[in-house]
């Protein structure tokens, strides 16, 4: 900050930083306002194929009976209902996420689930989690750091809210070329239309995919221990090429967009090229495309 007339400025740099971040949170709200009612829809076609994925961070946040969880970048509940379950009713979980339309929405399923013991909160940005310092035993954040402007930000405001020896268990993509569904999914538009840029900050699906930068932002901030896992797992799963294409158009915010605004004749031929490729790649059933998964782990120190 600088002074001009004894009233404090904000830094012109820091204030350009913050409003492209701003931006960028906001193109996000947009883009997962578009599909939160299809996350919650087609949930099982996600949290049933990723189950390995969800396995791997449970193991390593270790959650125990009567524990305060914090899962960040919650969507409509993934991994937040299975951390409810282990920490039972005398524990707590706290859902909190960028989106409204997606908080709405796993709050609807929290009522369907009978799920007690989980709260959902919609959050302005990554680094206000607006959360009481050390009240947390445990945090998660399953597929959603690589989306975030400001990643530093969001880790230092979870190792705030982390008690002494509290646990935080992160996990993002390899990159497109190692995740099968964007490999296909961006090949099939990108042989029609360029694909959409994913804002100026890099942030998307696949935006965080090397381990080192991932153990980095845990370390950076302050945890020790850090350590990453990097393996092939099952992403989602669809019956058919059909079925697979609807859920990736229906899930994709970015794309939703794009393919909205496209001529019918181009959407067309998108549609049956998607279909192509898909038939292509799993010729004898089920659409289950596997992707390279990061998880990373680190203890708040004692
Ligand atoms: C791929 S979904 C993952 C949801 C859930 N954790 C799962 O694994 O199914 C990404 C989530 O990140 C959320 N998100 C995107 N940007 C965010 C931000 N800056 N702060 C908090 N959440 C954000 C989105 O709203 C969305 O719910």
């Amino acid at each position: 900050m600088s002074s001009i007339a004894g009233i404090e400025q904000p830094v012109p740099n820091e204030e350009a930083g913050r409003m492209t971040m701003e931006a960028a949170r906001e193109r996000q709200r947009v883009e997962w306002a578009l599909c939160a009612s299809a996350w919650r829809r087609h949930r099982t076609s996600f949290t049933e194929p990723g189950r390995e994925i969800t396995e791997r961070m449970l193991r390593l946040a270790a959650p125990r009976a009567g524990q305060r969880v914090l899962d960040l970048a919650c969507g409509v509940g993934n991994p937040a209902f299975d951390l409810a379950r282990l920490v039972g009713p005398e524990g707590r979980v706290l859902g909190l996420d960028l989106s409204g339309p997606m908080v709405a929405e796993a709050r609807t399923l929290a009522a369907e689930l009978g799920a007690a013991n989980v709260e959902f909160r919609t959050i302005p940005g990554e680094h206000e989690l607006g959360v009481p310092a050390g009240g947390f035993d445990v945090a998660t954040c399953r597929a959603g750091l690589q989306y975030m402007p400001d990643r530093r930000g969001a880790v230092h405001a979870v190792l705030a809210a982390l008690r002494p020896g509290g646990r935080f268990v992160a996990m993002t993509l390899g990159s497109a070329e190692r995740c099968m569904p964007f490999q296909l999914t961006n090949g099939i538009v990108s042989r029609h239309v360029p694909l959409p840029t994913g804002g100026d900050d890099g942030d998307g699906p696949v935006a965080l995919s090397s381990p080192a930068d991932l153990a980095g932002l845990l370390t950076g901030a302050g945890f020790t221990g850090v350590r990453t896992e990097v393996f092939e797992a099952p992403i989602f799963e669809a019956p058919d090429p059909a079925a697979a294409w609807a859920l990736f158009t229906e899930t994709a915010g970015p794309f939703i967009q794009l393919l909205s605004s496209l001529p019918d004749e181009t959407r067309r031929a998108i549609d049956e090229d998607a279909e192509r490729t898909f038939a292509k790649a799993f010729p004898d059933g089920p659409v289950r495309p596997t992707g390279e998964i990061l998880l990373v782990s680190g203890d708040k120190p004692e």
